[in-house]
């Protein structure tokens, strides 16, 4: 037997929270052109890697942090057409999960805002502005993050104005740089303090086919600065809509040493004091359930490359009914540490995500099934693991069908609450 080998890691970002924690495993540091077995990347960088033109082909004991193709799900426009394809698929098999109210409206898997494409969807969307004309929306384009370029309107002729001034003049033949969605504005979210804030939450995934996919515990809210006014002359406000870091960091009441952020344990806590545990449980439960669903709508698309796994920065907004809405999901959720115990948080969720994707002490390898021990987890939680789903499917089938047999039984709703079982 040879020696025990030193992991060699390549990294393209310049951030502690990822070179510290390389360093103090022991791994040496290469050039991403060289032989590296672990790759942390930017998007483009990714790109490059998988390009056709490129003569660069990975061995079996090399991993990377993205998905080739992972902007089927982080791109907005992208996330959205796959969702609502999902959605159209599984109503079309006949499955109850698919099912609407009288309005049209999906029950259980209405969980984005009504989004539509522009310039590609004006008309659709012109159509549904028209049946709520008090209402406001949101446009983002779709190739910008960090709340750049976003804006709220709430009449037509904010939109026509807009068209008027962007470069591209008319509704036709734009380029992907000049495609925005527009999103029905969730008017009515949750406010602590008097303030809007949303979820960031880390969602790790190692495989898309079979799904495998875990819950960092340690999450947290974004806070605005401003308290919230749903009054239109507040609309261009953005310190009042919008939850990003990178702009309320520039607002009169940012709070360096917080950050304008609260763990997720925090709001938990908070929310099972003040609304109860049951409807704070099932909160939780929803929003889950949100993201599990989110990744199945991509599983059939993105290319399930052995080598790669992938963290996500899930935006999540809650709303006053407690509903939980996804708002959009980033590839490279940022590393910059802005309090100490954000820096200690990235810093762990590095370090679990490596324990998770190479067992300890060992090469990476790709051949390996993808089980990692329950120590390795640290600050995960298995959200959804498709092949252990499919064994509760299998024992749901007999209960369900022992259940059926007894006369009286609530076999209908234990089924139910077995089929909800299946993304644990
Ligand atoms: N439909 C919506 N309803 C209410 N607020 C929203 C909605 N969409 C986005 N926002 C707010 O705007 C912020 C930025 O939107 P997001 O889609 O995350 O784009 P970005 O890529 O710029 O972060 C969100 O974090 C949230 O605070
Ligand atoms: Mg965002």
């Amino acid at each position: 037997m040879s020696g025990k080998k030193v992991l060699k890691y390549a990294c393209d970002l310049d951030k502690s929270v990822t070179v510290t924690n390389f360093e103090r495993r022991g791994w040496t540091c290469v050039g991403n052109d060289e032989d590296w077995n672990f790759y942390w990347a930017t998007v483009q960088s990714v790109r490059n890697l998988f390009s056709v033109d490129n003569s660069y082909r990975m061995t079996d004991d090399q991993v990377v942090n993205h998905f080739p193709n992972h902007y089927e799900l982080t791109r907005k426009d992208l996330m959205v057409k796959n969702i609502k394809r999902f959605r159209r698929d599984l109503e079309k098999e006949g499955n109850p999960l698919a099912e609407k109210d009288e309005t049209g409206r999906y029950i259980h898997l209405d969980f984005i805002p009504v989004t539509f494409m522009l310039p590609a969807d004006y008309n659709l969307f012109v159509e549904e502005f028209r049946k709520n004309p008090s209402s406001t929306w949101i446009m983002k384009p779709c190739g910008k993050a960090r709340g750049i370029g976003i804006f709220l309107i709430n009449k037509l002729s904010q939109l026509k104005k807009w068209s008027r001034d962007s470069k591209t003049n008319t509704f036709t033949a734009p380029s992907a740089k000049d495609t925005y969605v527009i999103s029905r504005y969730i008017d009515n979210p949750l406010l602590i303090g008097g303030k809007k804030f949303d979820l960031r939450l880390y969602v790790l995934v190692t495989s898309y086919r079979p799904l495998k996919c875990y819950m960092f515990r340690l999450g947290f809210c974004r806070f605005c600065t401003v308290k919230y006014n749903a009054s239109t002359t507040e609309l261009d406000n953005m310190f009042v809509h919008l939850t990003n870091v990178s702009i309320q960091k520039h607002g009169d009441d940012y709070n360096q040493v917080h950050g304008g952020k609260w763990t997720v344990h925090n709001l938990k806590v908070f929310l099972e004091g003040t609304r109860g545990k049951e409807v704070t449980d099932k909160l939780f439960d929803d929003m889950h359930w949100c993201i599990v669903n989110s990744l199945k709508a991509v599983s059939g698309v993105i290319a399930n490359d052995r080598h790669c796994f992938e963290v996500y920065g899930y935006d999540i907004i809650i709303d006053d009914n407690l509903k939980p809405w996804l708002i959009e999901v980033n590839a490279s959720p940022s590393l910059t540490s802005t309090t100490s115990s954000d820096r200690i948080m990235k810093y762990k969720m590095i370090n679990d995500t490596i324990n998770v994707v190479i067992p300890p002490g060992e090469l990476p390898d790709v051949r390996w099934n993808k089980v990692p021990a329950k120590e390795s987890l640290g600050n995960y939680d298995l959200l959804y693991d498709e092949d252990l789903a499919q064994t509760d499917i299998l024992a749901q089938d007999v209960k369900g069908r022992l259940t059926t047999t007894i006369p009286g039984s609530r076999a209908g709703k234990d089924r139910q609450r077995l089929a909800q079982a299946t993304w644990k």
